[in-house]
């Protein structure tokens, strides 16, 4: 396997007309010939870009035309190389998964697998999950946020680039439908504490009982981020909110 340079290595920050600190770190990445093949076949159905705001307002995502069905929507921001994606999205047939990632490598792993494995009920998004919720995703239309493992950031002069801050859990809150859920889970102690206050203190949000009976399942295989950071002796934070009527 080897991995093409050059025209084929592409920039993964997408342009923000109006500079926000953003959650992610410009880098350059390639994939292999394999994967570019499954992407010119795949991506002008499977995937688009994330629309950021403009002159022009971002046309709102036509999900039951992307999918060709109308099923409840997940929508998973930073799914890496979509290990858990595939997983859940197989376990769910009933579900539609919109997966987000600025990182084209990843996305082009998941998009093989979906190929390999015939799933039909993941999209891909490419570009800023923020982006995404803010201008594509009406309120009250997803019933599930899923967040995996978010860069922890784990110098303090860097928290502010953390992904669930207070303004993206109240936009997350937001696009929930009632009785929506949102997932997270990390292996960072701090930022597990942080996620937990901020999503304990948006008044749209409760926790999840240990038992209640939720729209989507909030079972995870383990990755092999998760394997690592387990060996590494960081348990992983489990954290589930539903959105209130
Ligand atoms: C630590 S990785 C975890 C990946 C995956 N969820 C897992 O559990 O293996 C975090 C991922 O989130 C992506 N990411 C960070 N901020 C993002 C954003 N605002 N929108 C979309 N993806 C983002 C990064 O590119 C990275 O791939």
């Amino acid at each position: 396997m080897h991995s093409r340079q050059g025209g084929l290595s592409t920039p993964e920050t997408p342009a923000h007309p109006i500079r926000r600190i953003t959650s992610f770190r410009s880098r350059r990445s390639t994939i292999t010939d394999a994967q570019q093949d499954a992407w010119d076949r795949l991506w002008p159905r499977l995937g688009t870009l994330a629309r950021s705001g403009g002159p022009e307002p971002a046309p709102r995502l036509d999900t039951a035309e992307w999918f060709g069905r109308r099923a409840p929507l997940v929508c998973e921001i930073g799914c890496g190389t979509g290990t858990s994606t595939l997983a859940m999205a197989q376990a769910e047939p009933d579900i539609d998964v919109i997966a987000v990632e600025v990182y084209r490598r990843g996305l082009a792993q998941l998009l093989s697998a979906i190929d390999r494995e015939a799933v039909a009920n993941i999209r891909m998004i490419r570009g800023d999950g923020v982006d995404v919720l803010e201008h594509q995703i009406g309120p009250a239309t997803l019933t599930g946020v899923r967040v995996f493992f978010p860069d922890p950031w784990p110098k303090s002069r860097h928290h502010k680039r953390r992904l669930l801050q207070p303004q993206t859990v109240a936009l997350i809150a937001d696009r929930l439908r009632t009785g929506g859920v949102l997932h997270a889970a990390t292996d960072h102690a701090g930022y597990a504490q942080q996620i937990a206050e901020v999503g304990d203190a948006e008044p749209l949000l409760r926790r999840a009982q240990p038992d209640e009976s939720l729209p989507i399942s909030s079972v995870r295989p383990s990755t092999k981020y998760e394997m690592k950071a387990r060996h590494a002796g960081s348990p992983v934070t489990e954290l589930l909110w539903v959105k209130r009527p």
